[in-house]
């Protein structure tokens, strides 16, 4: 228990040295939020989204989930992008995967009978392994393969958003949010963009929402 009354104390401890710095800290924050960035971040523990980008309460409205993934079911997720986009009107949505990702590392493996929920979350990134299968196995090690897939998977997560009707509708009216790709390297802690699509940039036609017409 000694662990976990530390977190406690260390919230005491940064609330009284936020509050030493700055008075008036808290009361604006209770106010309202205005962030301008939403990030859609991978659950590991070693990709705190706030630390790595430098953010202060208030600038990143946040949802993660293992693999990073804009899955068109998802109601948490597209609820989350609704909020943000519609309420928030942020500007930019970052889509964060990592290298050596445990959730993109297991959809390359067969399926584990005690993990069935987890399995059936990752199918979405077995089914991105087969549509790029010759690329991804022409990667010399396992680690590799990992990484190219990590990569695959974040720039079709990114498509993914694009297909949502909420940033389709959003793009038509307010021409925001662009969309961003960004992969985290665990071994220097660096960010790299590897995709980004601005409002108005063209979306596979299958994918694209048009007016009624029954
Ligand atoms: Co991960």
């Amino acid at each position: 228990m000694q662990e976990i009354d530390n977190f406690l104390q260390n919230n005491k401890d940064w609330a009284s040295k936020v509050t030493a710095e700055d008075p008036t800290f808290f009361e604006k924050m209770a106010q309202k939020q205005t962030p301008e960035l939403l990030w859609i971040g991978c659950s590991d523990s070693r990709v705190p989204a706030e630390i790595i980008v430098g953010a202060q309460p208030g600038e990143m409205f946040i949802h993660r989930n293992i693999a990073n993934q804009v899955i068109a079911t998802d109601f948490n997720c597209l609820s989350v992008i609704q909020y943000a986009v519609n309420v928030l009107k942020v500007k930019h949505i970052v889509v964060c995967g990592h290298y050596n990702c445990g959730g993109v590392r297991a959809a390359l493996s067969k399926q584990n009978s005690g993990l069935l929920i987890t399995n059936k979350w990752l199918m979405h990134i077995k089914n991105v392994y087969r549509l790029h299968q010759a690329e991804i196995d022409a990667m010399p090690t396992e680690y590799l393969r990992v990484n190219k897939l990590v990569e695959l998977n974040l720039i079709e997560q990114v498509h993914a958003l694009s297909h949502t009707s909420i940033i389709q509708e959003s793009w038509t009216k307010h021409n925001s949010p662009t969309l961003h790709g960004w992969v985290y390297d665990l071994s220097d802690g660096l960010l790299s963009s590897l995709i980004s699509i601005k409002p108005g940039d063209e979306i596979h036609p299958i994918y694209q929402y048009v007016a009624d017409e029954s």
